[in-house]
């Protein structure tokens, strides 16, 4: 990666995009988000502050371990004058982060072994099946897990033994 001159104030997209490893697009994007600022020169064009490089890796870290936009921008927007943010933010932040990833990892866990089960059925029922109506909206499904003995026959296990 490019270095920046410690004398270098401020920096053009380009430079920041070089730097940081993001895209220009993305960059643009993250703008339109409210994660990044720049000022506009005479002649229209985009200058960030330093702070902006910590900015985008702030973001794409949070972003790498699947945290939404919406999260990383009200944590932004919650430090104070809206500061860059520093060593213990991060610290902080990622803390709690790390717990919301834990959750979304037993979750998925759950939604694989769900898969799994569905893998070569393609009933895709309103009433059996995890997958298709996970929050059982009409509350069809029997209480527990549908693969406790006492479940209701399966539709392809139905069509199956007729
Ligand atoms: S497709 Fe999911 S249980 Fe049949």
């Amino acid at each position: 990666m490019p270095q920046i001159p410690q004398t270098l104030h401020e920096l053009s997209v380009g430079q920041l995009s070089a730097r940081s490893g993001a895209a220009v697009s993305a960059l643009h994007f993250y703008e339109s988000k409210g994660l990044i600022s720049s000022r506009r020169t005479s002649g229209n064009q985009r200058r960030y502050s330093r702070d902006a490089l910590r900015r985008v890796a702030f973001v794409r870290a949070a972003q790498r371990v699947g945290i939404p936009l919406a999260t990383i921008r009200d944590a932004l927007a919650a430090l104070p004058e809206e500061r860059t943010p520093n060593r213990e933010d991060w610290a902080r932040l990622s803390e709690a982060w790390r717990r919301e990833l834990d959750e979304r990892i037993t979750q998925l866990h759950r939604l694989r072994d769900h898969l799994t089960d569905c893998i070569g059925c393609g009933c895709l029922s309103l009433e059996t099946c995890v997958l298709s109506n996970p929050d059982d909206v009409s509350g069809d499904r029997i209480t527990g897990s549908r693969l406790m003995p006492e479940r209701r026959q399966h539709p392809a296990e139905e069509q199956e033994h007729g």
